[in-house]
């Protein structure tokens, strides 16, 4: 079985969702001692913004040369991504939703033929079965109840773009409110690193 953990915070040792996502694949791995894991840091080796010429190359034209190193680092992460049966992503809110070294990825994921089709009864989606688990952290609350519930477009995002893809299910496991204060940071933190060993084997 294989696991793909995925982290997308620029704050390093001091990001939550990088602690969270660390929790949750520790838990899995504990329960499944042979899970086959693969890591990819977002941040450390960040993917390029699509190009006319990575979108043209990927509609049959001819590739230029300086191309080659682009097109390959979008096979390697839609490979990985295929392969995997369980997808853990760290994913910090900016700016309302994820960063953008997150989307770089999606962008290279969502490849039609690949991870989704339109047929004759609209998108279906082809990577369907996999298990996927996100590690959210957010500077404040953004829960139905909350003023602030109309800026989520995170979680939000994620639940539309896997289920387009035919990925349906995804778990999430939250530390909200990491930047109201020092107590809310610790209790928020330690609630989700809790939440994460609850979580059914892989
Ligand atoms: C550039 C930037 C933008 C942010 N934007 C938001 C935001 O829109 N909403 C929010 O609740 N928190 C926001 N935050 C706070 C982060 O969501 C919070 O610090 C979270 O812990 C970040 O996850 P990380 O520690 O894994 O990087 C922002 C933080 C940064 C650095």
């Amino acid at each position: 079985m294989k696991l793909l953990h995925i982290d997308s915070s620029v704050l390093g040792p001091h990001s939550v969702s990088r602690q969270v996502s660390a929790a949750i694949v520790d838990r899995l791995r504990q329960a499944t001692p042979s899970l086959d894991l693969i890591y990819r840091d977002l941040t450390q080796t960040p993917l390029a913004h699509l190009s006319a010429s990575h979108l043209a190359a990927v509609q049959g034209a001819p590739a230029p040369a300086e191309l080659g190193p682009d097109l390959a680092a979008s096979a390697a992460v839609l490979n990985e991504f295929l392969d995997a049966d369980v997808v853990v992503i760290g994913a910090p809110m900016y700016n309302f939703t994820i960063p953008s070294q997150l989307k770089a990825w999606i962008d290279r994921i969502l490849v039609a033929g690949k991870t989704f089709k339109y047929g004759a009864a609209g998108p279906e989606g082809l990577a369907g079965g996999k298990r996927v688990i996100v590690a959210v952290s957010r500077g404040g609350h953004y829960g139905a109840e909350t003023p602030y519930a109309a800026g989520e477009h995170l979680e939000t995002y994620l639940r539309w773009v896997f289920g387009f893809m035919g990925i349906t299910g995804l778990e999430f496991i939250s530390a909200d409110g990491i930047q109201i204060g020092p107590e809310h940071r610790q209790k928020a933190l330690a609630g989700a690193l809790q939440a994460a060993t609850s979580l059914r084997s892989a």
